[in-house]
């Protein structure tokens, strides 16, 4: 069978096994509980779903222009002046199937064969296969958990000046570490970042709106508005809105940037879904509480999932900003022999967890972290208490 030479430079997932098995399981009537889904587990809001089937009544069933429906291109910009009090007008939004889509849109409109791009390790395990496809090379900047898995100026400071990038991918709040950047730390980076012109910055603020305790999500463009040229914000109304099925997400950037990564959708997707864009201006003008009450029940997820894991030996895990993952520090449990058990690392790990535990996690390996163990706090509060208790039994049982 003839395969293209890109399909060498992209892994399969490291997860899909182990989500196949656990699946597998599933299937044959076990009860698995499973922290691995990167998705709210809340059907969308009602008014969302009430204006896409209207929408589909009054026949809008049609292609509409590749940067999405104007009205919800400058709802978008509206919207996110609003909220991050960043200017912005419509010529500076694209809508497209998902925020995963504008970034593959916004990479291949940067980067040619043997660019570097330069991203924080742990990082979203798409952007190393997006980078990859497009020809470019990913160098890591290492950030640790004693640093709070945040970059520091020195750290990107050095790494610029090692691998002289076209490109830097940053994601604020994190997935999968659930750290984000404060406005301090924010003013530091773009003081090094203002001494690289040639430097363009995806900004991934995708889980904004689901920070915890009062940290307050910021952005890069608001901190370094003389930045704002080489700043490229994808989002999307996945993660905030419950939408993940919908697919769609959306990218503000210099216009031209826009008109760029419009040309490159035009000749995959072209638009996004007609009905799903009316869905998602709806989105846009709901009432706040309705967000803030998904934001509200992943707080209490979150407490939940700390006060559980406090309780088991041997584990450890930085409490979320944002976003709603955690990493489980299991770097006691790696690479050791545990009676009949040999452990030799996380995807090991969470292998032994699922066939003993009966719960399904993610191998940090998967995002740059290995050692560790990626949980997903997006299922309710009982599930969250009865998969703890139960990784800590399977643990136990290792001493
Ligand atoms: C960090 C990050 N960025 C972007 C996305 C893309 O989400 P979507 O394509 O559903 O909008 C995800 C989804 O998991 C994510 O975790």
């Amino acid at each position: 069978m003839k395969k293209a030479y890109r399909l060498s430079q992209v892994q399969p997932s490291l997860t899909l096994a182990i989500t196949a098995k656990a699946a597998a399981m599933k299937a044959e009537g076990l009860d698995i509980v499973s922290f691995g889904a990167g998705e709210p587990d809340f059907i969308t809001p009602q008014p969302i779903i009430d204006a896409a089937k209207e929408a589909l009544d009054q026949g809008l069933t049609k292609y509409t222009p590749v940067a999405g429906m104007p009205a919800l291109r400058a709802e978008i910009a509206a919207w996110y002046a609003r909220q991050f009090d960043v200017e912005t007008t419509s010529d500076q939004v694209i809508v497209g199937v998902g925020g995963k889509q504008v970034i593959y849109n916004a990479i291949m409109s940067i980067i040619d064969n043997g660019d570097v791009v330069i991203i924080p390790s742990p990082y979203w395990l798409s952007y190393p296969a997006m980078v990859n496809l497009a020809g470019g090379t990913v160098q890591y900047i290492e950030t640790r958990e004693d640093d709070g898995f945040l970059m520091t100026p020195q750290m990107l400071e050095n790494a610029i000046k090692l691998h002289h990038p076209t490109l830097l991918i940053l994601n604020s709040p994190s997935n999968p570490t659930g750290q984000a950047y404060s406005e301090k730390q924010l003013i530091g980076l773009a003081e090094v970042l203002r001494r690289y012109p040639d430097l363009t910055i995806i900004w991934d603020n995708i889980y904004a709106h689901l920070t915890y305790h009062g940290f307050k999500h910021i952005e890069l463009a608001k901190v370094a508005p003389d930045l704002k040229e080489r700043i490229i914000v994808t989002g999307g109304f996945s993660k905030s809105f419950a939408m993940t099925g919908w697919r769609l997400g959306f990218a503000i950037a210099d216009p031209e940037r826009i008109r760029a990564m419009s040309t490159i959708q035009s000749h995959s997707t072209s638009n996004a879904t007609s009905f799903a864009q009316a869905g998602a201006l709806e989105a846009l003008k709901l009432d706040p509480s309705v967000v803030e009450a998904m934001r509200l029940k992943f707080e209490a997820r979150r407490d939940v999932i700390l006060e559980c894991i406090k309780k088991i030996d041997g584990v450890s895990c930085m409490a979320p900003k944002g976003a709603f993952y955690i990493l489980l520090n299991c770097k006691k449990f790696c690479n050791v022999e545990h009676g009949l058990h040999w452990i030799q690392d996380d995807i090991d790990l969470a292998k032994y967890i699922l066939e003993t535990g009966h719960v399904a996690t993610v191998p940090g390996s998967a995002f740059g972290a290995p050692g560790y163990l990626r949980l997903s706090f997006a299922l309710d509060e009982n599930a969250i208490r009865k998969g703890i208790e139960r990784i800590g039994q399977a643990l136990d049982a290792l001493k």
